[in-house]
């Protein structure tokens, strides 16, 4: 699952034109059968329709080609996140069905919220300040640490969060992404 991980953060981190022309590969060597690699289909027209509702006027056009991006991938096993502006403390922009599906909180309800939300009496402390060092640097950073769904259940995440360089060179936003890891715990 690692290689997957690293695989769908390089391909997140393509330009569209390029992501839309390295989809395919992705799909196929990684077997993403829930993924949809017709690159001739631009337009995944009711999650966009829907997602314009939701974000009219609120998104900035490089977020909204980032959302674009995530839409392709929102049934590929890992959940993915968009967050920003860092200034403003990471408020969550988009986050696919995976996501949703894994942690049981809807869009909506994740929309304008710190992703720390999941967090829990459970959550170690260095996990969070490893996540927090990263954001203050600019860097990439991976942790496991416990989560805690919508139902209050817990659940192992491997979170790996990506720094954005956005069209002017600056970082506002970040990339999440996350998996349930099986524990005999859990
Ligand atoms: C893109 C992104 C995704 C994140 N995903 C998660 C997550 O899935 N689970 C989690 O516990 N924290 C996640 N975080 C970390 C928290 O949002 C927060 O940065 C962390 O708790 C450290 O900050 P704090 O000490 O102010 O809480 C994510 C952060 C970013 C930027």
């Amino acid at each position: 699952m690692a290689a997957l991980r690293d695989a769908l953060i390089e391909t997140m981190l393509l330009e569209e034109k390029q992501f839309r022309r390295q989809l395919p590969d992705l799909v196929e060597t990684h077997q993403l059968r829930n993924v949809d690699s017709d690159t001739a289909d631009e337009s995944p027209t009711d999650i966009l329709q829907s997602l314009d509702a939701l974000t009219s006027g609120s998104v900035t056009p490089f977020e909204r080609k980032t959302i674009r991006k995530m839409v392709r991938l929102g049934m590929a096993p890992l959940g993915l996140t968009l967050t920003g502006p860092a200034y403003q403390d990471n408020p969550v922009r988009y986050a696919t069905q995976t996501f949703q599906e894994m942690t049981g909180y809807s869009l909506a309800t994740l929309r304008g919220e710190n992703l720390r939300l999941l967090q829990g009496p459970a959550t170690n402390p260095d996990a969070i300040a490893t996540l927090q060092e990263g954001i203050d640097i600019w860097e990439r950073r991976t942790v496991e640490l416990w989560n805690y769904r919508a139902d209050g259940t817990r659940f192992r995440n491997r979170v790996t969060i990506v720094p954005l360089t956005g069209p002017d060179g600056s970082i506002t936003n970040w990339l999440g992404v996350q998996k349930a890891i099986d524990t005999a715990e859990d």
